[in-house]
């Protein structure tokens, strides 16, 4: 299988006998994401900027209290490419820490969107000497759910 880019922002995965089976190469982060750790993620309509907002629902936490969703507030590229870049941060609603994600969007083997992504997560510290231990960095990676 091969692929190619045809100019009006759709790629072309060849298919059997010389088909080409057309797929969208746009990414619009609008919509509802799952990552490998099996957190969600709402994104509530992308506007004409590339700005947006949504609400995470983090399957895990380091936090004391009970999880509960929690805005997130971001942006995106709006390349015709399908391989925009992003970025949004998520303000915990039960914990005192706060959290980035940037990344970038593919298509999968399959013409899947795939959101691949890094974090820091900034927990707060009582002190400056305790700073060097507030950052955790990880990545994740998210598929559509719809
Ligand atoms: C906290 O523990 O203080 C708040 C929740 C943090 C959840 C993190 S953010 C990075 C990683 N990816 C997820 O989907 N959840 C965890």
């Amino acid at each position: 299988m091969g692929r190619g880019l045809s100019p009006w922002g759709r790629g072309c995965v060849q298919a059997a006998l010389g088909t080409c089976l057309l797929i969208s190469l746009q990414c619009d982060l609008t919509g509802w994401w799952e990552n490998d750790l099996g957190s969600k993620m709402h994104v509530s309509k992308v506007d004409s900027q590339g700005n947006f907002s949504g609400k995470y629902y983090t399957a895990v936490s380091s936090a004391q209290k009970p999880i509960e969703p929690s805005p997130l507030i971001g942006s995106q590229h709006l390349d015709e490419d399908g391989q925009c870049t992003f970025g949004f941060t998520v303000n915990w609603k039960f914990s005192d820490s706060t959290a980035v994600f940037t990344g970038q969007c593919f298509a999968g083997e399959g013409g899947e969107e795939v959101l691949q992504s890094t974090w820091l997560l900034r927990e707060k510290v009582d002190s400056l000497p305790s700073d060097w231990k507030a950052t955790r960095t990880g990545h994740n990676v998210f598929t559509r759910l719809g």
